[in-house]
């Protein structure tokens, strides 16, 4: 196992309803999971389980209605605080993210720290080149968005996360746009980052294979409201690459989480059904 010294994520019994218009919805229910220092733990379940609502709490984008969130030994929300505070300890990338058209890969790489303050523009460029170089990108820095793959501008915004030295990068379906071949290409990108920055990263999927391929654990969610039913642990070594894939430890993992998704996913759609 991967060990290192950043951010670990506490959830400690969170709730969250939401209460739009009068009609409360419950997305997350009692929801306790240690993500570890420089862990991958990725998160699967069924659609509308509340899944992002868990990302979107540790992020700050909104508040829980009950239990705590910690970074490391810091609260970042809980009683008498129920918002965390959005930090550049923790960034998203968002299932669609936006780079600017109108700049360079490398301004859009090097833009945030230099709009906060954070650095000069020349220091800023300087390490958004050794990030893109470090993420196979050296040759793209002076293309703009428009002009790459959709796989390689994914790459793009995960060096642009990491401008910031972030503790954890939080990752809502990155990939999902993407087709296989480019995805498989991705996972092993995003492991070279990995293996250089050790992050804390904390990644939503409904790609299974993808998760346990990526994934030191996965946690499988209930149905809404959402907390985990099981957390897989994968034993199978980092560093890894594809021939993982047809491995049999593999093919039982891959087993074991198709079950226990699917037993969840029947009863999301059984309550679908009975709400319709
Ligand atoms: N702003 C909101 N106001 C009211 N209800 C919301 C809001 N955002 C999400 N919900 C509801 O909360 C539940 C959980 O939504 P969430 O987006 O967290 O699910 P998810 O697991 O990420 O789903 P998916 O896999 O489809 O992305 C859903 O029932 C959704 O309709
Ligand atoms: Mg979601």
């Amino acid at each position: 196992m991967l060990a290192n010294g950043k951010g670990a994520i506490r959830i400690e019994h969170v709730d969250k309803v939401y209460d739009a218009a009068g009609a409360p919805v419950q997305a997350i229910s009692d929801c306790s999971l240690d993500i570890r220092a420089g862990e991958i733990c990725m998160i699967v379940g069924p659609s509308g389980c509340g899944k992002t609502t868990l990302l979107n709490a540790v992020a700050g984008f909104h508040d829980i209605t009950g239990g705590s969130i910690w970074l490391d030994d810091e609260m970042l929300c809980g009683p008498g605080k129920p918002q965390a505070q959005p930090g550049p300890d923790r960034v998203v990338v968002f299932q669609n993210g936006a780079l600017f058209p109108w700049k360079t890969n490398l301004e859009n790489v090097a833009f945030g720290p230099v709009v906060q303050g954070r650095m000069s523009k020349a220091a800023a460029r300087e390490k958004a080149r050794e990030l893109m170089a470090m993420a196979g990108l050296s040759g793209t820095e002076n293309s703009y968005p428009g002009e790459i793959s959709s796989g390689v501008r994914r790459r793009v915004e995960i060096v642009r996360a990491l401008m910031n030295d972030p503790k954890v990068l939080l990752l809502d379906e990155p990939f999902r746009a993407l087709d296989s071949l480019t995805k498989s290409v991705m996972h092993e990108a995003l492991l070279e980052i990995y293996y250089k920055n050790k992050v804390t990263i904390f990644f939503i999927t409904h790609d299974l294979e993808e998760a346990i391929f990526l994934g030191q654990r996965v946690a499988i969610m209930t149905t809404r409201p959402c907390k985990p039913k099981k957390v897989l642990d994968v034993d199978i070594p980092h560093p890894r690459d594809y021939s993982v894939l047809t491995s049999r430890r593999f093919r039982e993992l891959m087993e074991e989480t198709v079950h226990a998704v699917h037993e969840e996913a029947v009863k999301a759609f059984e309550a679908g059904e009975k709400e319709m």
